[in-house]
C-alpha cells in the first residue's frame, strides 16, 4: 500500500513534471516559432520597403525621361514649325517669281507682237501720205491727160489698199490687246458646282457651229464618250468654257486645214471623252488633223506662239488655257503625232 502510495506520489510528480516539461517545450517551440514569424515579417517589410524605394527611384527616373523626351519633341516640333514657315514663305516667293517671270514674258511678248502690226500701220500711213501728196499735185492741174487720169486712179487704188492693210494690222494689234485683257482677267470668276459632261458637250456644239459659220464647207464627225457617273465638280465655268473653246477651235482649224489637202479617204474627226480617275476628271479631246511637229510641241503653251498666218491668230489660246487649268490645280497635257493626230488632256481635281 505504502509502495503503492509512493509510486502514486512519484507518478503524480512525474506526471506534473512531464506536463511542465511538455508545456515549457511547447512554450519554447511556440515562442521560437513566433520569433521566426516576426523575423520573416520584418524581412518581408524590409524587402517591401526596398522595393518601394526602387520603384520610387524608377518612377523619378521615368518621369525625368518623359520630361526629356517631351522637351526633345517640343524642340523638334518647334524646329519643324520654323522649317514649315520657311518652306511656305519660299514657296510663296517661288510662286511670286514664277508669276513675275510669266508676266515679264507676257509683257515682252506683247511689246514684240504689237511692234510688228504697228510697224505696218506706221509704214503704210507714211506711204499713204506720200501717195496723197502726189495725188494732190496731179489734181492741182487744170486739165488731166488720160495717162494722168490713169495715174490718179492707180494712186487712189494704192491708197485704198494701204488703208485696208492699216486696218488689218490695226485689228491685229487690237486683238492682241483684247486677248491680253482676257489673260489678265482669267481668274476673277467664282467657282460653281458644274456638270462637266454637259459643258464639254455644249461647247463642242458651240465651237463646231461657230467654226462652220465661218466656213460652211467644213464638216467633221463629232464622237463623244461621256462617263455618266461623274459627280459635279467645282470650277469657274466661264474659264473652263474658254479652255474648251480654245482647244476645240484649234482642233477644228487643224481638221479643216488637213481637209483642204483633199487626201483620198480622209474623214475629219474629233473625239471627246470624259472619265473619272481617282480624285480627278479627265477630259480628252483628240482630232485626226495635221498634228503638231516635234519641234513645236514644247512651244505651244508659250504666249504668242502660233503657226497660223499672220493677222489671224495671236497665239494666246493655249497659254491662257494652261494658266486657267493651273489656277484650278489641274493639268493640261498634249500628245501628238505629226500628220496623224493631236490630243489634249485636261485634268481637273475634286477637292
Ligand atoms: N489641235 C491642234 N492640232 C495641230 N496644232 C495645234 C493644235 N492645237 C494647237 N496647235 C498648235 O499650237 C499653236 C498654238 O495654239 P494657240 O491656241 O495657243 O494659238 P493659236 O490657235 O495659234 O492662236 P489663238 O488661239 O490665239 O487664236 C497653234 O498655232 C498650232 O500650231
Ligand atoms: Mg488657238
Amino acid at each position: 500500500m505504502n509502495l503503492l502510495n509512493i509510486s502514486l506520489q512519484s507518478r503524480v510528480i512525474i506526471g506534473i513534471s512531464a506536463m511542465v516539461f511538455l508545456f515549457s517545450s511547447f512554450l519554447i517551440a511556440f515562442i521560437s516559432n513566433q520569433r521566426k514569424k516576426l523575423q520573416y515579417h520584418m524581412n518581408l517589410q524590409a524587402i517591401n520597403e526596398r522595393q518601394q524605394q526602387a520603384l520610387k527611384e524608377q518612377n523619378i527616373l521615368l518621369e525625368e525621361r518623359v520630361k526629356d523626351r517631351t522637351r526633345e519633341l517640343s524642340e523638334q516640333k518647334e524646329s519643324l514649325q520654323v522649317a514649315l514657315t520657311k518652306l511656305k514663305s519660299s514657296q510663296l516667293q517661288l510662286i511670286q517669281k514664277e508669276k513675275m517671270a510669266s508676266l515679264g514674258e507676257v509683257a515682252s511678248g506683247i511689246a514684240h507682237e504689237i511692234q510688228n502690226p504697228l510697224n505696218f500701220v506706221n509704214n503704210f500711213a507714211e506711204l499713204n501720205a506720200e501717195l496723197l501728196e502726189e495725188l494732190k499735185e496731179h489734181l492741182s492741174k487744170d486739165h488731166l491727160s488720160d495717162v494722168e487720169k490713169e495715174d490718179v486712179g492707180s494712186l487712189v487704188d494704192n491708197v485704198i489698199q494701204n488703208l485696208q492693210k492699216i486696218n488689218m494690222h490695226g485689228k491685229r494689234a487690237e486683238n492682241i490687246v483684247k486677248n491680253m485683257l482676257l489673260h489678265a482677267k482669267s481668274s476673277t470668276g467664282e467657282e460653281e458646282l458644274t456638270d462637266i459632261n454637259f459643258m464639254v458637250e455644249e461647247y463642242l456644239k458651240l465651237g463646231y457651229h461657230s467654226f462652220r459659220a465661218k466656213d460652211n464647207s467644213f464638216n467633221a464627225a463629232l464622237i463623244t464618250h461621256y462617263d455618266t457617273s461623274l459627280e459635279r465638280i467645282n470650277v469657274v465655268q466661264q474659264d473652263i468654257g474658254r479652255v474648251l473653246m480654245n482647244i476645240y477651235n484649234n482642233a477644228f482649224y487643224s481638221l479643216n486645214e488637213k481637209a483642204k489637202k483633199d487626201m483620198p479617204g480622209y474623214k475629219p474627226e474629233i473625239s471627246v471623252s470624259t472619265k473619272r480617275e481617282g480624285d480627278s476628271v479627265i477630259i480628252t479631246i483628240r482630232d485626226n488633223g495635221l498634228g503638231i511637229s516635234k519641234k513645236y510641241i514644247d512651244k505651244i503653251f508659250q504666249p504668242f506662239f502660233t503657226t497660223k498666218p499672220t493677222g489671224t491668230s495671236t497665239g494666246l489660246g493655249l497659254s491662257l488655257s494652261y494658266d486657267i487649268i493651273k489656277a484650278h490645280q489641274g493639268e493640261l497635257k498634249v500628245d501628238s503625232a505629226e500628220g496623224e493626230f493631236a490630243e489634249f488632256i485636261v485634268e481637273l481635281v475634286y477637292e
